[in-house]
């Protein structure tokens, strides 16, 4: 029976390899419409967790993981051996930088490695790890041919971006348009079939080249506007003018522009690195990707301007960084979530220890996170928030009471506009 046909009467398998914050959400929507997923990951605990019915992803509530696994709908897994048993195998694993900020897709290679023993005729293979255009055609399907098989005529190979922003509350799988690129029109025709499944619009494009390219430009226009806006907040602080009033008249004008807002710099998995698989690739081709490099030279410089405006408030109060005391409010990447990966807090920690100030943080998502080895472990509660010298604003969470910040701290450095409605001591704020 075709791989649609399963599909659609609900009796195929889909693996998921990479239970992470994008391939659980995913896997726990399959399960959701009935299709038996098989969950795989080589980290032992997370699939222990997983078929204890616990989740440690936010988007997908451990009420809602917990039936899926009582049910037998959704298992996890450390032996790929399972997925000899699946219909189709979706790859949602890690594709970092490396330490000289080239793609590093050895996870996307690790799993295709313990999937291939595995490979059968008429099997779909997608990935969904964002990677740079001609990756899926170029390296993904001549791994998986190594079983002997040929892609586009034995089995079904497609790229497939995921397109998820953690912590969204109007969009999430359902409801965002799946993009899908096939190698052939029948590998295309079988990706359709499975995202159609659980998700309300499935577009398809001409090829996986295609699809990869969608979520390069899709994440650069991100990183490339917001490296725009970066440069906005310089000129503005140099002009003595409040951005964030700028773009919020700016944003009045109901056609031709599009609000982004400056920040301490880019954070998470995606916006900081896909941009770089893009130029990275086109420098193999002897191209400059420069808006590119511009945005990135501009948003990684954001920290440490953020530390010298840190330098400036305690300045204003005729006291050096060196020897003082300053709290980093926030270390996640963004508000509401707690994922650090690639946020700027760490770098302003680091940047404001180099100094030789003592930096402390403060986020209730994250109580601790480990970089390069070591665990730092953040202040349990904001009571001591009077000793500082100076409190900076680095993730603007919801829950956190920024009036009560403003009238405790003796200086606070914003850089996310979260004290915009504090109308008392604003005299303390230095905006970013
Ligand atoms: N997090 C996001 O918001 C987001 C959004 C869109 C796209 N993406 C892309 O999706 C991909 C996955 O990102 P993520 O945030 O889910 O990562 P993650 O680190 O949260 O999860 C990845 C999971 O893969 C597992 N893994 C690693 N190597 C493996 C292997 N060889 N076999 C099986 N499992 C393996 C890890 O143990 C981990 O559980 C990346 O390419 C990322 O760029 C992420």
């Amino acid at each position: 029976m075709a791989i649609a046909e399963r599909i659609e009467n609900k009796t195929a398998r889909i693996a998921v390899v990479g239970l992470g914050y994008v391939g659980l959400p995913l896997a726990a929507r399959m399960a959701g419409v009935g299709l038996r997923t098989l969950g795989i990951d080589i980290q032992k605990a997370r699939v222990d967790r997983v078929n204890n019915g616990i989740s440690d992803i936010a988007d997908v509530p451990t009420a809602d993981l917990a039936p899926l696994v009582a049910s037998g709908t959704l298992s996890a897994h450390s032996d790929f051996s399972v997925v000899a048993d699946a219909d189709a195998v979706v790859i949602c694993v890690p594709t970092p930088l490396s330490k000289t900020r080239d793609p590093d897709n050895s996870y996307i290679v690790n799993a295709l490695e313990s999937v291939g023993p595995h490979v059968r005729k008429g099997q779909l293979f997608v990935l969904e790890s964002t990677t740079y255009p001609g990756f899926t055609r170029e390296v993904m399907a001549p791994m998986l041919e190594k079983s002997g098989l040929r892609a586009g005529v034995d089995f079904h190979v497609a790229f497939s971006p995921e397109r998820i922003d953690p912590g969204n509350e109007r969009y999430g799988v359902k409801n965002t348009t799946k993009i899908v690129g096939g190698l052939t029109p029948a590998c295309s025709a079988a990706v359709k079939a499975l995202y159609g499944a659980f998700i309300d619009h499935v577009k398809a494009v001409s090829s996986p080249d295609a699809a990869e390219m969608v979520k390069l430009l899709e994440n650069t226009f991100r990183a490339v506007n917001i490296g725009l806006v970066n440069e906005i907040a310089l000129m503005s602080d140099k002009l003595g003018l409040n951005v964030f009033e700028v773009i919020e008249a700016a944003a009045t004008k109901p056609f031709g522009f599009m609000p982004f807002y400056p920040g301490p710099g880019l954070g998470g998995h995606c916006i900081p690195i896909d941009p770089l698989y893009l130029s990275w690739k086109l420098k193999a081709m002897n191209y400059q990707a420069r808006f590119i490099e511009l945005a990135d030279a501009i948003n990684t410089s954001m920290p440490a301007h953020v530390v010298g405006r840190v330098q400036d408030a305690l300045n204003d109060h005729g006291r050096a960084l060196k020897g003082a005391k300053v709290l980093v409010l926030g270390v996640a990447y963004k508000r509401d979530i707690d994922d650090y990966r690639e946020s700027p807090a760490i770098t302003i920690l680091d940047l404001l220890h180099k100094k030789g100030a003592t930096a402390d943080y403060y986020d209730p998502y994250v109580p601790s996170f480990r970089e390069d080895g070591h665990t730092r472990t953040g202040i349990a509660s904001l009571d001591g928030l009077a000793d500082y010298d100076a409190a900076v604003i680095v993730t603007d969470h919801k829950v956190i009471d920024y009036g009560d910040i403003v009238a405790r701290a003796k200086v606070v450095v914003d850089t996310r506009n979260a004290t915009k409605n504090v109308t008392d001591h604003r005299d303390k704020i230095r905006m970013l």
